[in-house]
């Protein structure tokens, strides 16, 4: 049983007396106490595969911010790794895959079978749903099946993601052929995830705004659509950064949430979307900003959404030089406004 479930209450479009807040990218970035645990690690894959310590970081910002969930300490790039396809992290830089899916044989090599080689994840994530003791839900994740395609076949962060849309043109077979298999992993993961005990999942779709509406249509809505179908036991949320001209799309799958980024206005989006609920999606950057503008462009995002099939957050994760302070000042003006307002 959870005492906090006005995340859960709000993404199934039952009545809250108060907006769930919680922030992508909370675990990690922006807390002091996150980079003493990352110092005394020998790297981030260290972190990641090290469940004493996800929980560790996991639990703080729940402890420290006071958000209304925990997301628990991972990476999506977890799923090409247990595909077989490895990949660094380098300090300050990013993700950098050594060697990248060029060709069938790239893709015919990769297994499915990912779950055996995640087991670190589930042993982190079920230590930290015992640890969480029903405080707050736990946020499960993954990668939307063309945000991981574009990281194996780019080898790292790109702009434009060329290489990766090259391939939806020169391939489209071999393009879909890969997709289906990070699709298919990706259910397997994140069913595994349920099993756990998480409550809710995301899927991160990071990279769709690169894509054209048609090209979204064909490489990456039917992925998104097998995942909320396959995942029935818990609600699933789909963000997909700079992407409305997708959000139609999105309200006629199985999904409870839809995530916005903040370059669309919530009104707006209440017309595209008008029977799920929404999270978002306040500018990042608003947190640099005094703490009057952070309450005034807060509560006039709150105002404009409507307190009810709703779900506070930033409309991209949380930037690493944020004053956690100003972070958690936000947290408190959500959870401070009353919904008379
Ligand atoms: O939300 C949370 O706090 C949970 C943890 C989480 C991380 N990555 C930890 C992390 C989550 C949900 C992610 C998702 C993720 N990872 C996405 C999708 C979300 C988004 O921001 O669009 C993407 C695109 C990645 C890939 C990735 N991982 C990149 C590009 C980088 C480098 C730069 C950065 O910090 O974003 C990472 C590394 C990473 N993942 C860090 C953390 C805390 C920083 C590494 C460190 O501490 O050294």
């Amino acid at each position: 049983m959870l005492t906090n479930n006005l995340l859960l209450r709000a993404a199934k479009g039952e009545y809250v007396e108060r907006i769930p807040v919680w922030m992508m990218r909370q675990a990690g970035r922006i807390l002091p106490e996150y980079r003493a645990v990352r110092s005394s690690v020998n790297g981030f894959k260290e972190l990641v595969k090290h469940p004493e310590l996800i929980c560790e970081v996991t639990l703080q910002p729940v402890d420290i911010l006071g958000v209304d969930a925990a997301i628990i300490f991972s990476d999506i790039l977890v799923i090409p790794e247990a595909m077989g396809l490895n990949y660094e992290m380098v300090e300050s830089k990013g993700p950098l895959f050594p060697k990248t899916i060029q060709q069938s044989s790239d893709v015919t090599q990769l297994t499915t079978d990912v779950v055996p080689n995640l087991q670190y994840v589930f042993d982190a994530l079920k230590l930290t749903k015992d640890a969480l003791n029903g405080r707050v839900p736990l946020i499960g994740f993954a990668g939307a099946p063309w945000t991981i395609f574009a990281y194996m076949i780019e080898g790292k962060g790109s702009k434009t993601f060329s290489q990766a849309k090259k391939m939806l043109y020169t391939d489209p077979q071999l393009s879909h052929l890969l997709l289906d298999k990070i699709t298919t992993s990706t259910i397997a993961y994140l069913k595994e995830q349920v099993s756990c005990g998480v409550d809710i999942v995301q899927i991160f779709d990071s990279w769709a705004g690169v894509l054209s509406k048609a090209q979204y249509v064909e490489f990456a809505l039917p992925y998104m659509q097998r995942i909320t179908e396959a995942i029935s036991e818990v609600p699933v949320i789909l963000f997909a950064k700079d992407a409305h001209y997708i959000l139609k799309e999105f309200g006629q799958t199985n999904c409870a949430v839809i995530g916005l980024d903040w370059t669309i206005e919530p009104q707006k989006a209440r017309e595209e979307v008008s029977r799920k609920t929404l999270q978002g999606n306040l500018d990042p950057c608003v947190l640099y900003a005094d703490k009057q503008t952070i309450k005034t462009e807060t509560e006039r995002m709150l105002q404009a959404f409507g307190s009810q099939n709703y779900i506070c957050n930033l409309g991209h994760g949380v930037y690493p030089d944020v004053d956690f302070e100003k972070a958690k000042y936000f947290i408190e003006v959500v959870q401070n406004y009353s919904i008379s307002k």
